[in-house]
């Protein structure tokens, strides 16, 4: 059984926001829930989360399978663990993770699972040998090596603040040894805290094994504060993903203006021009191009389409399509393939079967559009009365003339016109024009008249 605490009561001032500091996203999702997925990919059966300050939209801000105990009092890392005392129980292993160091990978916790096995650790702690390591709590070492005490900065003397090895504040405990050191911990320390490293020294006078885990990346193990480190987080997590896809055979122009969440998956051959958002559970396939400065959310892209500077939300588009640019699809529509979605169009709750052509300036939003559809320029469905939102269907080979408006609900059966410049309240049967438009009058010498 290995359960995982994970602590996020603190305010995190440094932040200067209100919102509480763990809900702060890099690229489209919270630090909180890299580290949550971090500790189910590290195999966590279950998985709880310590609150306090501004609790209620931090818990609202969790869309994934956690418990939650409140820290009323934030009294320190090792008060906070104590809150979780039922949740950890005393079988199996216990992981202690913090809220606010989003770069966590499951891999590096898994290495740790593997050293603490192997070694046959009570504690396992994870450090990291950095440059500066001002204001971290140090891994004191004796001359062979072994593991000593873990020290917090404002109570270290001037030879333990040389040390470059910090403790990470994340580590692998045996349950039943850490909730036995919880109960012991004191606040005798320079900030009057209850200090979870000190279980370690505790765990150790029994004679237990415990020791530090050196990570090789220590960008792991970086914690935000304020909004630099969270830009800094940004960076280094868009890195991760970005290289990812190109070892996998995407081409990414230029990486550095380029956003994936970690949720997507982009297939070999596919390029991503600069400037691009691809933010949720999006799926592009291959010999696709998206971008410059394409904004997808939660979107499926087929092989071999383009969807050049546009957004496109909760949508699916097919093979051989070609958006933009500078369209606009809204939440919900299926747009098939061989599909063509030109300039200023936006489209919203709509079906759009194959082949069909919505070239330019024109809004379709609820409606039903069949196969080689053509829309000419200008081309509005009027879905809303200011009241009731209502769906119109258009059929497979008809030809919506410039300036149409369609006013919903209407039918345009198949193969049926309508010329410019109507305005469609009736269904149009099939093979039949549809016009809906005053005839034309001209006024003989009025302009003569009118300017002598
Ligand atoms: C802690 C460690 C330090 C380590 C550093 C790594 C302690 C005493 N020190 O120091 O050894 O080098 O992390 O970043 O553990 N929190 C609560 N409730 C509390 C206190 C903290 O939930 O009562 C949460 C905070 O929201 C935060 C995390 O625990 O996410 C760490 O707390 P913080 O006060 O930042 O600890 P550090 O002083 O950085
Ligand atoms: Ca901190």
């Amino acid at each position: 059984m290995l359960k995982a605490v994970i602590l996020a009561a603190g305010a995190g001032t440094r932040m200067k926001s209100k919102l509480p500091k763990v809900i702060h996203k890099v690229i489209d999702k919270t630090m909180l829930d890299y580290v949550i997925e971090s500790a189910y990919e590290a195999g966590a059966d279950e998985v709880c989360v310590v609150v306090g300050h501004m609790k209620d939209e931090v818990i609202a801000s969790v869309h994934k399978d956690v418990s939650f105990v409140e820290q009323t009092e934030q009294l320190g890392t090792g008060h906070a663990v104590m809150q979780a005392k039922e949740f950890i129980g005393s079988e199996g292993q216990t992981l202690v993770l913090f809220g606010d160091t989003p770069m966590i990978t499951g891999k590096t916790l898994n290495h740790m699972r593997e050293v603490h096995k192997h070694q046959g650790h009570s504690v396992t702690v994870l450090s990291a040998v950095v440059e500066d390591s001002t204001g971290y709590g140090r891994i004191i070492r004796d001359e062979n090596g072994y593991f000593v005490k873990s020290v917090e900065h404002k109570d270290a003397s001037d030879l333990e603040r040389q040390v470059k090895e910090i403790n990470s504040g994340m580590y692998l405990f045996e349950s039943n040894q850490l909730l036995e050191a919880l109960d012991l911990l004191t606040t005798d320390n320079a900030q009057g805290e209850y200090y979870l490293p000190d279980t370690l020294i505790s765990i150790m006078n029994k004679g237990l094994k415990v020791d530090a885990m050196v990570t090789p990346d220590s960008t792991e193990i970086l914690g935000v504060n304020n909004k630099v480190q969270l830009a800094n987080a940004t960076q280094i997590i868009q890195k991760r993903i970005n290289e990812g896809w190109m070892l996998e055979g995407v081409t990414i122009i230029n990486p550095e203006h380029t956003y994936i969440s970690k949720d997507a998956a982009i297939s070999p051959d596919t390029t991503i021009l600069p400037g691009c958002h691809i933010l949720g559970h999006c799926e592009i396939g291959e010999d696709a191009v998206i971008g410059p400065n394409s904004y997808l959310a939660d979107t499926k892209v087929g092989d071999r389409t383009m969807v050049n500077q546009s957004t496109v939300l909760e949508s699916s588009i097919g093979e051989d399509t070609t958006v933009g640019p500078y369209a606009y699809i809204r939440p919900n529509c299926t747009i098939g393939n061989h599909i063509k979605i030109g300039d200023f169009v936006e489209i919203k709750n709509a079906v759009i079967e194959d082949g069909t052509k919505v070239s330019h300036l024109t809004y379709v939003g609820d409606a039903d559009v069949g196969k080689q559809v053509n829309f000419g320029c200008g081309t509005v469905v009027v879905n809303y009365d200011g009241v009731h939102k209502h769906r119109t269907t258009i059929k497979d080979h008809a030809f919506i003339g410039c300036n149409t408006n369609l006013i919903s609900p209407v039918v345009v059966e198949e193969s049926a016109y309508t010329a410019a410049g109507s305005t469609i309240t009736k269904e149009v049967p099939s093979y039949a024009l549809g016009i809906a438009r005053a005839k034309q009058v001209n006024i003989e010498n009025w302009v003569k008249r009118k300017r002598p």
